[in-house]
């Protein structure tokens, strides 16, 4: 039995240190061969159950062919395993293919980098959809490029709710534009016997139809109203309430004669439709009535939340006519002011939208009511009321760097000289 035992001592103390070590060094690799091993299954089973499609391409053999593909890009193109290993992943392409998105790929792939296309792709049986695609290079340990990478998404249905929508857009535009010019067709250059002028700039928004509009019509004999508006918004909804409030403004002053009760009536119709016809609570309308006697020069004000007009008398002079109101939509109770002047022969009555003295410098300075007080008075030197009405827009315009960011609205009128 001591034989035993003894022949067990000298084997133990025959194992070394470095047997010991040597045996350690095995047990973690063989543990980190086990991890590797599982991460990689783990990897491949996700990127086999992924809705993604994925393939791996090899630029080092002839045509950069697809050396790898997981069961999503068959499901996406309808090609077989054979069909689409070995081969270039062109054969996705068709006639609708845009040439520039296969140039970018064909550059980025030369040239070793990632690129980002969405093309027009075709499936085995023919059948076109729109692939997203983002390829990226991979690389070994001394940088060189050993694969690409491409992740292919199915955007078919995105790309065609994003052609409806722009369709949709486009059609509104085209209707805005429609009602725009209906809205601001030119008014006559003389108005029982006024001279006139007006300017309309669209703010560069995507020329997006805004709120202003100005209107100029007989309220009888030798009374002649002259309307300056701004409704709130942009687009298709700003056109329709911009119609709406125009024309009602026609038939409160016909009826009426007079700005006062026509602005009350316009602003407890607004606030009714507000609510009668679920419109947006928030829509305010600016507003800016003179209602001028062509006979006597007297002219009738009011506003609601418009500039103050300015009157450039005959001398060049410039005055500012101190008339202020409440916009329309916000209280139905609201009360409006009338203020009264007397416009000479030869004098010049001129209303503005905000867009002009909210005009920014790009510097984001504003323009401001001082701005277009110089501006006008820049222009009272000018002969004719045209050349003043585009002067006062230009100089707005200019401010703005060329880019207004409001519409401007311009109406001038002169009293015929003596
Ligand atoms: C990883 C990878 C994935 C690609 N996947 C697509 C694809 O899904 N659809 C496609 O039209 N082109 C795909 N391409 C692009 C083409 O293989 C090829 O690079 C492109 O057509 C430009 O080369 P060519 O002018 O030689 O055809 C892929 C390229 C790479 C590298």
């Amino acid at each position: 039995m001591n034989e035993i035992y003894d022949a067990a001592r000298e084997m133990k103390e025959a194992v070394t240190d470095e047997d010991r070590l040597e045996f350690e060094q095995r047990r973690d690799v063989v543990a980190d061969a086990t991890a590797l091993a599982e991460t990689l299954w783990l990897l491949n089973r996700v990127i086999t159950a992924a809705d993604t499609s994925i393939v791996v391409t090899d630029p080092n053999l002839p045509d950069n062919p697809i050396i790898y593909h997981n069961p999503a890009f068959e499901h996406v193109s309808g090609y077989t395993a054979s069909e689409i290993d070995r081969h270039n992943c062109r054969f996705l392409q068709g006639p609708g293919t845009d040439p520039e998105a296969v140039a970018e790929m064909r550059a980025a792939v030369s040239e070793g980098r990632s690129c980002d296309v969405t093309m027009l792709n075709y499936r085995k049986d023919g059948t076109p959809f729109w692939n997203h695609l983002a390829i990226s290079p991979v690389r070994d340990g001394n940088g060189k490029l050993t694969h690409f990478v491409g992740v292919q998404n199915d955007v078919t249905q995105q790309r065609e709710a994003e052609q409806e929508r722009d369709t949709l857009l486009a059609q509104q535009r085209r209707i805005a534009d429609t009602l725009q010019r209906a809205l601001l067709l030119d008014s006559p250059s003389t108005f029982h016997g006024l001279e006139i002028n007006t300017q309309y700039e669209p703010a560069l928004d995507e020329a997006q139809f805004g709120g202003d509009f100005f209107d100029v019509f007989a309220l009888g004999e030798d009374l002649v109203a002259l309307v300056v508006g701004d409704c709130t918004g942009k687009g298709l909804d700003a056109a329709q309430h911009t119609a709406e409030v125009k024309f009602a403004l026609r038939v409160l002053l016909r009826e009426h004669s007079n700005p006062l009760p026509a602005l009350a009536r316009l602003n407890g119709f607004h606030l009714e439709s507000q609510r009668l016809d679920g419109r947006d609570p928030n829509a305010l309308v600016c507003v800016l009535l003179a209602i001028v006697n062509t006979r006597s020069g007297l002219v009738t004000l009011t506003s609601a939340g418009m500039e103050p007009p300015l009157v450039i008398r005959e001398d060049g002079d410039v005055e500012e006519v101190p008339v202020l109101g409440m916009m329309i939509g916000v209280d139905a109770e609201a009360e409006f002011t009338e203020t009264q002047l007397l416009l000479e022969p030869g004098d010049v009555l001129l209303m503005v939208t905000d867009g002009i003295t909210e005009a920014r410098s790009p510097g984001r300075r504003l323009f401001g009511y001082d701005g277009l007080i110089g501006a006008v008075r820049e222009a009272a030197t000018l002969d004719s009321v045209a050349a003043m009405g585009r002067k006062v827009v230009a100089s707005a315009k200019e401010f703005a760097g060329g880019k207004p960011q409001d519409d401007i609205c311009l109406l001038a009128a002169r009293r015929p000289r003596r």
